[in-house]
């Protein structure tokens, strides 16, 4: 088993699978909040077409979770908008 924090909590994931799938499987439904209103978001298309599941992974903002592999030991946090809280300068 492959685990990672999802802000700050433990989560396990099948070996390849993506942070997407394994937040939905361990029962997340939204992980992002939109620029304008703050609507949850998660997954949607699933296929990496929507950007509707972007998430920050090890301080990078802007991730599809739907395409992004989770690793073991990875730092996932949810994304307020664009995520520029998260950029590095
Ligand atoms: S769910 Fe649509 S891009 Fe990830």
């Amino acid at each position: 088993m492959t685990t990672f924090s999802f802000d700050g909590e433990e989560v396990t994931a099948e070996p390849g699978q993506s942070v997407g799938a394994a937040l939905l499987a361990a029962g997340y439904r939204s992980w992002r909040t939109t620029r304008h209103g703050g609507a949850p978001r998660g997954l949607f298309c699933g296929i990496g077409v929507c950007f509707d599941c972007l998430v920050v992974v090890n301080g990078r903002p802007g991730l599809r979770a739907c395409l992004t592999e989770v690793r073991d030991g990875d730092v996932v946090s949810s994304q307020e908008g664009a995520g520029r809280d998260h950029l590095a300068c």
